[in-house]
């Protein structure tokens, strides 16, 4: 009998609790494995909080939204108390063995994968699911918890283009993503959108106005910008790239530090970038602008089917690599299977729209303007 902890830990998404029924059920299935939850990601397994993972609470969760277990950003080495934050981490390995687990399962994203190797460095066996909405885990072909956020950002652009229509407007709409375009390119093409800003692709406000305007000349006086929150003009971006040039170089912890607070400004004067887009577009097309922020809808609810199937594909075949004492690693979709790939390759490295994805192709090629 194998003893394994779950927790799930970073932002929510669809499809968790499908990823943790997925483990269970394989797990409880061959009747070789049992289960402990910690609660509220890292901070459950520092404090000991669990809950029990037995086959009467993951029935029925297949199609909920959230996550059974709760959920949080916390850091075992940064663990925010009192005020201050502290490394928790013995605390989190204490834990780890007064359960007795043989390995630990964490479902999360680029953060959450940081964490899991810093433990598995620490001596725990540990496996790891990716979720994310903003597609950006490196090394997997796909993670859950896009599919669905990519949906609801498609009948996003779907819903507001009769609005847009009957009223002549520009409507600009905010999608998630974090610093990847993922969300905002796929939401844009599947939905037929005007214009796509990414953070991958740095654009120039007068560019975007233009090609607004030149659709205005066409007679069609309303347009549909999709753009993803960390995208940023080329003046922001050359900013950015100089701080994070400045941190990268830096002799002294100090310098660092500043680097770090530097760009952490930026960022935070970033936030509403895109109502200071929408006024300037209004302005500089004369046509009336409005602004939507699609925001947490984007992980809430069900899980659509494909990010049910992959979820339950990941999970139940984590059960596999923990029967083969596999650790280390995080459990990828690589065509329509799966693979475990080490966690050292995952951590640090990011899935970004790079510049000749075939999907910017065929931005480009159907005339959607990128901004650039
Ligand atoms: O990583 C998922 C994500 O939804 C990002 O797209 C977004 O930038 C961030 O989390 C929002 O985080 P929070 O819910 O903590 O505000």
């Amino acid at each position: 009998m194998q003893n394994i902890g779950i927790l799930t830990s970073g932002g929510d998404c669809p499809g968790l609790n499908a990823a943790i029924r997925g483990v269970g059920k394989a797990g409880l299935e061959r009747g070789d494995m049992q289960f402990v939850g910690f609660c509220d990601g890292f901070r459950g397994l520092v404090q000991d909080r669990t809950m029990v993972i037995d086959s009467r609470c993951l029935s029925g969760i297949l199609t909920d939204g959230g996550t059974i277990l709760g959920t949080s950003r916390d850091k075992p080495h940064k663990m925010p108390i009192g005020g201050k934050t502290q490394d928790m981490t013995d605390a989190a390995v204490e834990t780890y063995h007064r359960h007795g687990l043989d390995a630990l399962v964490c479902i999360g994203g680029g953060g959450t994968q940081k964490n899991a190797l810093r433990l598995a460095n620490a001596g725990l066996n540990i496996v790891t699911l990716p979720k994310t909405i903003d597609n950006d885990i490196a090394f997997t072909d796909a993670s859950f918890g896009f599919d669905t956020a990519l949906g609801i950002a498609t009948e996003a652009v779907d819903r507001l283009h009769s609005t847009a229509t009957s009223h002549d407007r520009v409507i600009v709409l905010e999608t998630m993503g974090h610093r990847a375009g993922w969300l905002a390119l796929g939401a844009g093409l599947a939905g037929g959108a005007d214009v796509i800003l990414i953070p991958e692709i740095p654009y120039r406000v007068e560019v975007v106005a233009e090609a607004i305007k030149n659709r205005a000349r066409r007679g069609k006086r309303f347009s549909i910008v999709a753009v993803a929150e960390g995208a940023m003009t080329v003046d922001e971006a050359q900013t950015v790239e100089g701080l994070v040039a400045l941190k990268n170089k830096a002799a002294t912890k100090q310098e660092r530090r500043q680097a770090s607070a530097d760009l952490q400004a930026v960022y935070d004067q970033h936030v509403d970038h895109t109502l200071r887009l929408t006024r300037r577009l209004e302005e500089l097309t004369g046509l009336e602008s409005r602004l939507t922020i699609l925001g947490h809808l984007q992980r809430g609810g069900a899980p659509s089917a494909a990010d049910r199937i992959l979820a339950t594909q990941l999970g139940a075949e984590c059960t596999e690599l923990l029967r083969a004492k596999q650790y280390g690693i995080m459990v990828a979709a690589r065509g329509s299977s799966t693979e475990p790939v080490p966690l050292e390759r995952v951590v640090g490295a990011k899935k970004l729209v790079s510049a000749d994805d075939p999907l910017v192709k065929t931005t480009r090629l159907v005339g959607t303007c990128l901004g650039d």
